[in-house]
């Protein structure tokens, strides 16, 4: 068990968010069951509010593109605050968002909301993070690179993806494998004994 548990987190220390996609082609099958294994995530009472929209038609990723981008230019042009601009720069995020277009893949992840064909949800936040966790993990361990993007705002993924009202976006990740000359910051994680506390 301890192996196992080891091994587990020697690979998932390696997960990295990637940037600069390649627009090789993924296999699909790969997404479809990483998908499933997502959709497998503990949820509130069970109501599993999630939808995960698999997009990789080219003209429907350029309309993504072009309207995170027209978001994000006001954000970080206008509305983003210096405090958060400070917090990001190690990234070299800017409202440029190519690789919503060059990897070959993007999902879209919504909530998914009291509506005309589902239930009431608790804990939506939650249930979805969690669901996301493991879709990252899954396509992770299975040799993808994903970024975790949101958007500021992100109605405008309701239109692209053509999702009613009552589904709410949570999250964008493009899925693929790292352009060649992909960089990624040069980060610290907290020690265990920082995150761990032992009682
Ligand atoms: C909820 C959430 C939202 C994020 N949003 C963005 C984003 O919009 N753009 C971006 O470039 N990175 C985004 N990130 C990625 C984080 O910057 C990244 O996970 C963090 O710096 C740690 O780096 P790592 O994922 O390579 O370990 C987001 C991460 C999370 C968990």
């Amino acid at each position: 068990m301890v192996g196992v548990a080891r091994g587990f987190a020697d690979r998932m220390v390696l997960r990295r968010s990637v940037r600069h996609f390649s627009s090789d082609p993924v296999p699909l099958e790969v997404v479809e069951e990483a998908v499933r294994a997502a959709a497998s995530a503990p949820s509130g009472a069970n109501v599993q509010p999630w939808r995960f929209v698999v997009v990789t038609d080219p003209e429907r990723k350029r309309r993504l593109r072009l309207a995170a981008e027209a978001e994000e230019r006001e954000f970080y042009g206008r509305r983003a605050s210096a405090e958060w601009l400070e917090a990001v720069a190690p990234m070299g995020t800017d409202w440029r968002k190519p690789f919503l277009e060059v990897a070959p893949v993007v999902i879209v992840v919504f909530e998914v909301h009291q509506g005309p064909r589902s239930p009431k949800p608790y804990y939506v936040k939650e249930s979805v993070g969690m669901a996301v966790g493991v879709l990252v993990t899954a396509l992770h361990l299975a040799g993808l690179a994903t970024l975790t993007h949101t958007p500021s705002p992100m109605r405008f993924l309701n239109e692209v993806c053509e999702r009613p009202p009552e589904e709410r976006p949570f999250v964008v990740l493009p899925v693929g494998f790292p352009a060649e000359d992909a960089w990624v910051p040069d980060l610290v994680r907290k020690p265990l004994g920082e995150v761990l506390v032992r009682r």
